[in-house]
């Protein structure tokens, strides 16, 4: 069964990332093309927090500002090369009455 679990107010302005901690997991909130997406906000490589300096273009590819991997920020998928690392983990979210949920599945 899933829980909707608050993370933050849905105000990111285009191409914002935002951190939260949330039951103990930071998550990275991106804004793109109107849509609010969820990754895990420890970089895949070695654990940079993307929020810290981490950008999102047109194309919805998140990069890391320490190493430069780029991760889909809908799929999580690695779009960067040479790939020097895993794909980044995705958390489901939802947007309801102006508030970014993380759909926990128990
Ligand atoms: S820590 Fe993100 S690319 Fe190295």
């Amino acid at each position: 069964m899933a829980q909707l679990i608050y993370v933050c107010e849905a105000d990111l302005k285009e191409g914002e990332l935002r951190g939260r901690k949330v039951e103990g997991q930071w998550i990275l909130i991106v804004k793109h093309q109107g849509g609010h997406y969820g990754l895990d906000a420890a970089c895949a490589h070695s654990g940079y927090p993307l929020f810290k300096g981490g950008t999102v273009d047109s194309e919805g590819a998140v990069t890391c500002p320490l190493h430069y991997s780029k991760f889909d920020c809908r799929t999580g998928a690695v779009v960067s090369k040479p790939r020097i690392c895993d794909d980044q983990i995705v958390f489901k979210v939802e947007v309801k009455e102006g508030k970014v949920y993380w759909i926990k599945n128990q």
